[in-house]
């Protein structure tokens, strides 16, 4: 595709999430321009600043936290034009929200994570118009990886939960059995990258829930060391420990719309 056919995005914000979703791939189909908190516009294809911007693009990503979102969010219309389709990343600002901070309707939400860049985002879609959805639209998504599409909008806080903070819920409990082995065996200086390989590989050969279930039954035999683990893990409530930390994810996401209630929108 030539440099001038390709289609312009706007990333309106450019911190962990942003940097986080330019790949290779994702610079050969689109021309990206990224928006600061100083009001600095850079060419990331051409990795220089630009001077003047031109309000012609054909996607605006929503990047900035929510809360500078709620706050400054009506200074970025003047990036809009008519063909901009605004696609928000952000955790928990609803549909109706943005519409009436940006006064368009042309508006989807998706939520990607930071392994976009490794081309590994399992990306949720939730749009009112299956047409915003169009060939270059999901070209682009699914440079970041997989796309899901859901219906409602509550299924967006679920995703921000499972698959946006989600990675960081998993790195951490695998941190901690790393770190735990390595302190088991301290004397003999345990490989810790044997250990997350063997996260990998329980991972490889059990892929639905029943499977792990049934796993883990055939190791822990009767007064056997695998059970004498499970049973304390178990009396330990690692289960609503669990639940409780994605459920507290999900909360978060459903809380930060309402708080825009101190805030008057023009
Ligand atoms: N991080 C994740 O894993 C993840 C996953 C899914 C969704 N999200 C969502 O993605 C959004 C961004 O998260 P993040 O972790 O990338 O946050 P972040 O690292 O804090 O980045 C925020 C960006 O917004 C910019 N910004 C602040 N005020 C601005 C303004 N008035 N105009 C233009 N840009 C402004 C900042 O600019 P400066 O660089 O100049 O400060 C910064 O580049 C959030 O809404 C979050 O809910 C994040």
């Amino acid at each position: 595709m030539s440099v001038t056919r390709k289609p312009k995005v706007l990333f309106i914000g450019y911190g962990h999430l942003a940097k986080s979703l330019i790949s290779k791939k994702l610079l050969s189909i689109v021309n990206i321009h990224a928006l600061n908190s100083k009001g600095i516009i850079k060419n990331i294809n051409q990795r220089k600043k630009i001077s003047k911007f031109d309000n012609n693009y054909n996607y605006i990503f929503l990047l900035t936290r929510p809360n500078t979102f709620l706050t400054f969010g009506n200074k970025f219309q003047k990036y809009l034009s008519k063909k901009s389709l605004v696609i928000s990343c952000m955790a928990g600002i609803k549909l109706s929200t943005i519409e009436k901070i940006l006064k368009t309707k042309k508006i989807i939400r998706i939520m990607p994570n930071v392994m976009a860049t490794n081309y590994k985002s399992q990306t949720h879609i939730y749009t009112k118009n299956k047409n915003y959805i169009d060939s270059n639209l999901k070209k682009l998504l699914l440079s970041f990886g997989t796309i899901i599409n859901v219906r409602n909008e509550d299924q967006v806080n679920f995703a921000t939960s499972i698959f946006g903070s989600g990675p960081a819920f998993i790195a951490y409990i695998v941190n901690i059995f790393v770190k735990a082995s390595k302190k088991l065996s301290k004397p003999y200086n345990m490989n810790e990258k044997e250990v997350i390989k063997l996260f990998k590989n329980v991972l490889d050969i059990n892929y639905t829930s029943k499977m792990l279930d049934v796993f883990v039954n055939s190791i822990s035999s009767e007064k056997g060391t695998t059970q004498s683990g499970i049973n304390y893990i178990k009396s330990q409530k690692i289960e609503k420990i669990i639940y409780t930390t994605l459920h507290k994810a999900y909360k978060r996401a459903k809380e930060i719309d309402s708080e825009k209630k101190n805030r008057k929108f023009k």
